[in-house]
């Protein structure tokens, strides 16, 4: 089974639809460990809660980006980590983590990327964009990581209609429903070959 670490700086409701579709066997892997740079992250007693290690890890406790990148590198390699999977993190990954995860670093982005990607297109800014915009769909998108924000290959989307009387935050909550089913459903496919990593 695929080892799983979680990358997480809020409240991971996703780490959570995750956590929830391994246990039910919805998701064929084996959840390990999240990692917080936020030592108030409610994603780290979500994992607390389900039994796996949580570590708080930031610029901050390892001293500099680069000891970050290093020790996070170290900490996922010694836990025999497979896929390092990213949900709601707010930190760059640094030139090592990339390097010894590229294609196994996965990312959840709220909406129909490449539109509203981006340095500056997190939480609420991503769908006031996307309002303000006039579109018509919006959505979620599963994408390997990366050095640039939000790109890195698309493995999967999921639509959602933007309403007529939708504000950012209706349209957050109909997105961040998909978003849940989507994570898990994707992982799942990587795994029974259905999505194709290569
Ligand atoms: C989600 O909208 C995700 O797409 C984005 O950050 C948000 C995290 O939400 N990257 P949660 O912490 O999983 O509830």
């Amino acid at each position: 089974m695929k080892r799983l670490a979680f990358l997480a700086s809020g409240g991971g409701s996703n780490v959570q639809a995750i956590l929830d579709a391994c246990q039910g066997g919805r998701l064929q892997a084996e959840p390990v460990l999240l990692i917080s740079n936020n030592s108030d992250a409610y994603a780290l007693q979500r994992a607390e809660q389900a039994g796996i290690q949580s570590l708080h890890m930031s610029q901050k406790t390892c001293g500099s980006f680069e000891a970050l990148d290093q020790d996070m590198v170290t900490c996922l390699q010694e836990n025999t980590i497979d896929w390092v999977i990213l949900a709601g993190y707010m930190k760059k990954i640094g030139p090592r983590l990339l390097q010894a995860y590229a294609g196994r670093l996965f990312n959840i982005h709220p909406s129909l990327l490449p539109k509203f990607g981006g340095q500056g297109m997190y939480g609420m800014n991503v769908h006031k964009a996307v309002i303000a915009a006039g579109e018509k769909e919006s959505g979620a998108t599963i994408h390997c990581v990366s050095g640039e924000y939000d790109q890195g290959r698309i493995l999967a989307q999921a639509q959602v209609a933007v309403l007529d009387d939708d504000t950012p935050e209706s349209l957050a909550a109909r997105v961040l429903k998909e978003e849940h089913r989507l994570y898990a459903e994707t992982l799942q496919k990587i795994i029974s070959g259905k999505i194709s990593l290569a």
